[in-house]
């Protein structure tokens, strides 16, 4: 029952934002913006109105769930991917006939074993199997005792917007070598739409995403004795229309310097450290893109704007 803890430890860390902060356009992986505070500051931002995904997506998922779990079929055997406090997949869990296991995945070992060990109390029949792992890197699967018909990954909340295209396209091709043929993927996309509407939905008026996206710079402070001035940094967003993207910046506001791991760190006045992305798709784009990495997108449920979808991909 004990999970492989395979979440990055202080000196991956401290190399991957070196070598970020090190390059011509610095740069920070947005994996990283998930400490205690980032996750409670997310939480936060999933509660506004102005970030319309989460809102979205329960919506849809409310309104087919009887038809994703039919199509999931009897016996299955779910993985979810970043699956953080858990609350999402209970629809799912509620609603699927007789699921053999359920894997929730994140690197965030302390919350995992936590809601690991509520789940399979709530679910006595279902056999939990938490992972500490980043779900992009390779990692061992457990085998549940009873058998399966169906191996399906969930994940939801477009995390995937967060992949550059190239490395969407190795995700999925990974998921679809994980989830087996047969296997299905249940997952959230965030769809084009307004731009204005993108712009407010990472430029809230309470200033949480500004507040999530600075943590990031705290959180190296803290863990890698670093010497960020926050005052002097300012949260910077926008759509990038050309890439179809929301692009997250954090803005120097003052010639300055940082100090980590030995290195010094100059920054111009101006100058921006990019955080994330958060790629937004069509329809098209995003079945194209599925099905160079091997799955037919068998179902696509959306709102009646069109703002989010929910697919239903099948491995060829
Ligand atoms: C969790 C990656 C889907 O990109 O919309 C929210 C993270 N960043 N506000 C997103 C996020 C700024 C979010 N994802």
């Amino acid at each position: 029952m004990a999970p492989t803890d395979c979440s990055p430890g202080r000196e991956t860390f401290l190399a991957e934002v070196l070598a970020g902060l090190l390059k011509p356009q610095k740069e920070l992986p947005s994996k990283y913006f998930y400490d205690e505070r980032g996750a409670t500051l997310f939480e936060r931002i999933c509660e506004l109105e102005e970030y319309y995904i989460p809102r979205v997506e329960a919506s849809i998922m409310q309104a087919h769930i009887g038809e994703m779990a039919g199509l999931i079929g009897p016996h299955a055997l779910l993985m979810e991917y970043g699956s953080g406090n858990c609350e999402k997949v209970r629809v799912l869990l509620d609603h699927l006939s007789d699921p053999v296991a359920y894997l929730p995945v994140d690197i965030s070992r302390e919350q995992l074993l936590l809601v690991a060990g509520q789940l399979s109390s709530e679910y006595p029949k279902l056999e939990v199997y938490p992972i500490c792992a980043d779900y992009l890197s390779r990692f061992d699967v457990p085998e549940a005792k009873r058998a399966s018909k169906r191996v399906c990954i969930y994940f939801p909340g477009s995390t995937i917007g967060n992949l550059d295209p190239v490395p969407a396209t190795r995700f999925l091709q990974r998921a679809a070598r994980v989830c087996g043929s047969g296997g299905a993927l249940l997952i959230g996309v965030d769809l084009k739409k307004d731009p204005v509407v993108l712009h407010r939905a990472y430029n809230d008026g309470e200033g949480l995403t500004a507040e999530f996206n600075l943590n990031l710079l705290r959180r190296i402070n803290r863990e890698l004795d670093c010497d960020f001035e926050l005052e002097l940094y300012r949260h910077y967003a926008f759509y990038n229309p050309l890439r179809s993207r929301v692009e997250m910046h954090i803005i120097s506001q003052d010639e300055q310097e940082v100090h980590l791991g030995g290195e010094d760190i100059s920054f111009a006045w101006g100058e921006s450290i990019w955080t994330e992305s958060s790629y937004k798709y069509d329809l098209s784009q995003f079945r194209q893109m599925a099905s160079g990495a091997g799955f037919n997108v068998e179902h696509v449920w959306t709102d009646e704007r069109q703002w989010f979808s929910v697919q239903y991909l099948v491995r060829r």
